[in-house]
Order: C-alpha cells, then structure tokens, then sequence
C-alpha cells in the first residue's frame, strides 16, 4: 500500500464510471418488464421515489464509507470497525460470484450484436435461435471468453486509463444510441397505446409487492451492497461533492431504465398489440429480435440495440472485475496485472459451469434452477440484501451516521441530512429485511415444499 492510490480524474469521470456501473442489462431486461407487470406509472412514480430516499441514502453511505478510508471493502469495513470485517467479505464475494456468469451473458449480448451486425436478423428472430446457440457447448463459452477478457484488459490499465477512459466514451454514446432507438419507437404503429399502458398509473396494480419489487430492483440498478461504490469512493477525490455525483448517478441510472421501458415495451406493443412483456433472456434474446424483424428499418434498429446492452453490460462488467480487483490489492500489495491474470483465471474457470448449464451440463438443477440462475439467485436474492442490511446497520448504530455526514460535508453542505439518517436508521433495515424475506421466497417458490402456500 505504499504506492499512491488510484483515483478518478474529476468529478464527470467519477459519475460516468459509476454510473456506467449502474447502468446494465438490469435496466434494459428487468425494468421495463417490473414497470409492465407491477402497474405502470404507478410502479414508475414508486421507483423515483425510493431512488431520490433510500437509493440515494445507501449509495451515499457506500461512496463515504470507501471516500474516508481510501479502501476498498474488505480493509475500508476492517479500518472501521474490526467486528464488521466480515460485511467486507461478503462485498468481496458477491462480485466474484456475479462477475463470471454477468460475463456469460455479456458474451450472448455479443453475438447477437455480430449476428445483427452481419444481417442476420432473420436467423435470430427464430423461435428456436437463441435455445439452440446456448445449447451448444464451445461457442457460448467462446463469446463468454472473448467479452471477458476484454473487461479483464481495460481494468488491467488501471482506473484511468481503463475503468474511466471508456466509461467516458461508452457512456454518452450509449446515452444517445437509447434516445434514437427510444424515439423510433415512439413512431411505431400504435406506440401511444403502449405509452398509455407504460405511464399511466393504474391503482388496481398497486399494491406491496409493487414497493418491494421496486425496491429490489433498485438495489441491483445501483450496483449497491456489494462493495462497488466503496470501491470507487476510495478513487474519488475529496473536493468532488458526494451528494451531488450521486443524484446525477440516480439520474442517469433512472433516465436510461425509464427509456428502456419506451424501448421495449412500445416495440412490443406495436408489433404483437399485446402486453405480453417478459423478463430476463427470452425478452431480450427471443422476444425483441422477433419485434425488430417485423419492423421496418429492423436491422439497424436491432444493430443499435445490441451495441447499447453491450456497452450497458461492459461497464458494469467493468465495475465488478474493478472491484474483485482492488480488493485484493488492498489486502495483498501484489501488482495490478498479476492480480487481473488470477482474476481472469478464476472467473473463467467459475464462467465455465454457468454457460455449461445450459448444454452440456443442463441435467443439474437445483429448485428448478439453472447454474447461472442459482449465482443469480445467491447473490441477488440472499448475499444482497443481507450486505444491505448490515451495512445499515453498521452505519446506524456502530460507525453512526455523523461519520459518514462529516466525510460527505468535506465537500460542501448536505442537504439532505436528516432523511439520510433516518432512513439509514429506521427506514432501510425494516425494508431490506421484507425484500430478503419476499426475494428468497420467489425464488424458492418452484420448491415442491413452496408448492403448498403458493397463493
Ligand atoms: N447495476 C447493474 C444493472 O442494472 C447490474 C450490476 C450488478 C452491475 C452487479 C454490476 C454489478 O444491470
């Protein structure tokens, strides 16, 4: 730790890195499909909400706590308090789990922008395309291998030159590849009924269940609890106010998953006049290819598309190898390359099953599960929002809030002092408690033992 600690340029490389981290595929393939399924403007106005409250209060804790140590999880959670060293373990671990099976997606996002790219648009808006390119064994592996270690060589140049550099460029290009592909759809046949159906709140939807699945949704969008922002608060610097990055990171965040839902939602409508949007692969793998093929200009517009997830899942992919990264610096002092390289080897060994599991390995499964849903599930249903709630707790009751308040003020006044603290304290616990208790419970609910109390 002898060499001087990395860090962001300025105040628009710290908010283009963070929140290309923020941006991803979470954006593109679940938001629209939650906003469509959990009511609408309803679900909209609920999510903008929770991120100016409780997205901004963690992220805000999570950039301070990484600001004023100048480390990454592990060593900035042991600096503070030695009982809760193992809060940083668990922000260690969630990247490591998410990096390698995030990167087997990335790697399909990649071949079907080459297949759009190449006019293959007809292949791809087959039924059967996408269960017959996953169920073949090298060549997904080989997408998977080629998307990685092209995030392994950009955090390989280190924060500026890698993480920063092409946060700067992916970032607003990806910004106004969305608003063209956004406004094509606003002039698609029929579009205004899907805007009706996307923005207009509709209270017989509203319920529970539509707070937590905003909620958890947020959480996974802002690439919270699980060591990211620490890790790139540590790199900012101390005269770049934190409040202020982090409401440009919610905004960014939330302007580009409010576009995706015009992006996908209206396309859809347009063309199959239903409301029939689904989550995960099949809406961006089955789903959309088919739209694009019916659709005028579906080629280009299909083109554009891909390349924006891709950088979308790029940056983010970025952000959790960065982190692993610096975590091991912070605890070894070995040089950054010889960590990348150990980096790549585990993640692509730990790739390898994920992408298996649907080919060659695809006889296991566990709670109906796949490979990769079961990392999926371990780190967004369990590890998440359990780090979530320790955080807060730790901020509330140990560390205290006034910590991390001193740490934002370095940088100017924060206004929003006393929802901070109030929701760190009261808010955020009891929620993030309800978010595991319902998250875990989906997830298991094709468990025969579920099967009974399934309303
Ligand atoms: N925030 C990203 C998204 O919305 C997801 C992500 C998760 C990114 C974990 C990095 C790490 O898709």
């Amino acid at each position: 730790m002898s060499e001087k600690r990395s860090s962001f340029t300025g105040k628009i490389g710290f908010v283009l890195a963070a929140a290309g981290s923020a941006v991803g595929l979470g954006n593109i393939w679940r938001f629209p499909y939650l906003a469509a399924k959990y009511g609408g403007g309803i679900f909209l106005l609920v999510y903008i909400i929770l991120a100016i409250t409780f997205g901004f209060s963690l992220m805000c804790a999570e950039i301070a706590i990484g600001r004023k140590t100048g480390q990454s999880a592990i060593t900035a959670f042991k600096s503070l308090d030695k009982r809760f060293s193992f809060v940083g373990w668990l922000c260690a671990v969630i990247p490591a789990i998410i990096l390698p099976y995030y990167s087997v997606i990335g790697g399909w996002v990649m071949k079907y922008f080459a297949v759009f790219i190449t006019g293959g648009i007809g292949n791809a808006s087959n039924d059967a395309y996408f269960g017959e390119f996953i169920g073949k064994t090298w060549e997904p592996i080989g997408w998977f291998f080629l998307f990685f270690g092209l995030t392994a060589l950009t955090v390989m140049l280190g924060v500026q030159k890698g993480v920063e550099s092409v946060s700067k460029v992916m970032m607003p290009v990806l910004v106004v590849l969305t608003l063209f592909v956004a406004t094509y759809s606003v002039f698609m046949p029929n579009a205004m009924e899907g805007v009706k159906y996307y923005l207009i709140p509709n209270f017989k939807d509203f319920s529970v269940m539509t707070v937590l699945a905003a909620m958890g949704q947020l959480f996974y969008s802002m690439s919270l609890a699980m060591g990211i922002m620490i890790t790139y608060g540590s790199y900012m610097k101390k005269e770049i106010s934190i409040e202020k990055s982090v409401r440009q990171i919610s905004i960014f965040d939330t302007g580009i998953a409010f576009l995706a839902g015009i992006m996908v939602i209206l396309p859809v409508f347009s063309v199959s006049g239903n409301t029939d949007v689904n989550a995960g692969p099949g809406l961006m793998f089955q789903t959309l290819p088919k739209v694009f093929a019916s659709m005028t200009g579906g080629g280009i517009i299909g083109t554009v598309f891909f390349l924006l997830v891709l950088f979308a899942a790029f940056t983010s992919s970025i952000s959790l190898m960065e982190t692993v990264v610096s975590i091991i610096a912070d605890k070894t002092n070995w040089n950054r390359k010889k960590i990348c390289l150990i980096v790549f080897l585990f993640c692509l060994l730990m790739g390898i099953p994920s992408s298996l599991g649907f080919s060659a390995w695809s006889f296991i499964s566990v709670a109906g599960m796949s490979i990769l849903d079961m990392f999926d599930f371990a780190s967004n249903s369990v590890l998440m929002p359990l780090t979530a709630l320790v955080t807060c707790i730790f901020v509330g009751y140990y560390l205290k809030p006034k910590t991390v308040i001193e740490e934002i003020e370095l940088s100017g006044k924060f206004t929003a002092k006393k929802m901070f603290v109030i929701i760190i304290k009261y808010v955020a616990p009891v929620c993030i408690v309800l978010i595991l208790i319902s998250s875990v419970l989906n997830g298991l609910s094709s468990l025969p033992i579920f099967e009974k109390f399934k309303i």
